[in-house]
């Protein structure tokens, strides 16, 4: 309903993620004209600070994405006018009446849409939702909540979260956020999947050999050794976002694009995985690693990090899936900090063509010749295929070439961030790309026992030195199944 207000309060708002990302999603919508006629934000924090502070604050870290256009700053002026700062604690439900006084005043009357992003740890979640929800339950529309991860650290505190979130929550308020689900290309997965009919019915173990998820990054943890050494790599970005990423690529077609449906599908999958074992995965840390003079700091260097932390920064798994589109076919994943360079993508090699005519120009190697289907979800968007092709000329001689789509090559508009479709998507109460709590569920229960292992065990992670490919254990671990690592040529 037009007439309706949305307030969006960012819980944490001078934290790192508000500022980086959350602040400037919005101002992206509300500069595409994505957000509700009558809207205001907040910014709610311990620290005191005015208005103007918060503004010029936020101001500092807003971008004209689309720099051409000439009315950006009176857009950034405008969109910094609607918003506003409220100080308090966390855990006072007496402050947050104040915040619900002052939404009261700016919401005149209307019908009254809440939104809050809890950009906090974990620990705090509980007390926010306990003191917004009660003055929440004074606004005569909705009242959503958008948690981030980490949503505990195992099976039983994950759990132990969503009870008490529930005590104040219903599930469908929750949105829980992975913000690899707002990637344009993760988006674009079932769409290259379910509408190309070159795919669709190769989708299975009948055609696909393997299927590589590939997260990388050329830095390490930088001023987050604190909260990193709690969580590792295997949280941070296995159990969640390659695992969602795993999840939309192998589900079942959905009985449509409504959001249960999709959940569905997924949770499924997920229930369908053999829970994660010692013997299929390798764990690394970076250490420190001179380079051109210069000298990368190791994960132990870093001040916040105990000296004789065994957190891996690196790990590589073999994933399967017991049913019957999938059986027998690795999944594999690899994700890890201060390697050689930033890039996630998911790679799909193909089987064989039985009975190649073209088999001896191969030579030994046929795997090398098999198709490949990449899909580079970051950086430099792209989708492209390997293809085998005849090298022009008068003898015969093959070479492996790529269908190329270059996103920047193709599509002149920019792509959105991750979180202004998350965001955009939260105010419209589209749940398709939040995890639901039994997808949470699931996806602890196959990551809870390995992680136990690996904990109780202090299994000591292979040294790599900062910059390089990662630990060779990945190499051996592929190769168990057949399998070479497509980043890696
Ligand atoms: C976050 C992790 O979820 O994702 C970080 O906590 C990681 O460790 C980040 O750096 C990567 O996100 P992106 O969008 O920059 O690839």
């Amino acid at each position: 309903d037009k007439e309706s207000s949305v307030s969006i309060t960012v819980v944490g708002a001078s934290g790192d993620l508000a500022k980086k990302k959350i602040f400037p999603a919005l101002f992206a919508l509300y500069y595409e004209d994505c957000l509700p006629k009558h809207f205001t934000i907040f910014g709610y924090a311990r620290s005191k600070m005015t208005d103007a502070e918060l503004r010029n604050m936020v101001s500092k870290t807003l971008t004209c994405r689309i720099d051409k256009r000439e009315n950006c700053s009176d857009k950034m002026e405008q969109f910094l006018q609607r918003c506003f700062y409220h100080s308090g604690q966390y855990d006072s439900e007496e402050n947050f009446a104040e915040l619900d006084r002052k939404l009261k005043q700016h919401e005149a009357g209307r019908s009254s849409n809440r939104l809050f992003y809890l950009s906090i740890p974990p620990n705090i979640f509980i007390n926010v939702v306990k003191s917004a929800s009660l003055s929440a339950s004074s606004s005569s529309g909705w009242t959503r909540v958008i948690v981030e991860k980490p949503f505990g650290r195992d099976s039983e505190s994950s759990a132990a979260l969503t009870r008490s979130l529930k005590q104040y929550l219903t599930e469908d308020q929750i949105f829980r956020i992975d913000h690899y689900l707002g990637k344009e290309l993760v988006e674009n997965l079932s769409v290259l999947r379910f509408s190309n009919l070159v795919f669709e019915p190769l989708w299975s173990r009948q055609y696909i050999r393997n299927v590589q998820l590939i997260f990388s990054e050329d830095f390490g943890t930088e001023g987050r050794g604190g909260y990193f050494d709690n969580y590792g790599i295997i949280r941070d970005i296995m159990q969640n976002h390659l695992l969602q990423i795993l999840a939309l690529f192998a589900m079942e077609t959905p009985v449509s694009l409504d959001a249960e449906d999709i959940r569905n599908e997924k949770v499924k999958v997920l229930r369908s995985m053999r829970p994660l074992q010692l013997e299929n995965v390798v764990v690394g840390q970076y250490k420190s690693h001179t380079k051109g003079g210069v000298t990368y700091p190791g994960y132990i260097d870093d001040k916040t990090v105990p000296s004789d932390s065994v957190t891996p920064t690196f790990a590589a798994a073999a994933l399967f899936i017991d049913n019957a589109r999938w059986d027998g076919v690795p999944f594999l994943m690899k994700a890890g900090k201060a390697l050689h360079n930033k890039r996630a993508e998911i790679r799909v090699q193909f089987r064989h063509v039985p009975g190649n005519l073209y088999k001896r120009s191969f030579g030994t190697d046929l795997d090398r010749a098999t198709n490949e289907l990449v899909i580079r979800v970051q950086p430099d968007e792209a989708i492209y295929l390997k293809i085998n092709n005849k090298v022009p000329g008068l003898g015969m001689r093959l070479d492996r070439s790529n269908l190329n789509l270059h996103y920047a090559a193709r599509y002149s508009k920019e792509i959105p961030d991750a979180y202004e479709r998350l965001l955009l998507d939260a105010i419209e109460g589209e749940r398709r790309l939040f995890i639901r709590s039994d997808e949470l569920d699931a996806a602890w229960d196959l990551f809870t026992p390995l992680l136990k292992e690996l904990e109780e065990k202090k299994i000591a992670p292979e040294l790599y030195p900062y910059g390089s490919r990662g630990p060779v254990g990945a190499h051996y671990l592929a190769a168990k199944y057949n399998v070479r690592w497509g980043d890696l040529g």
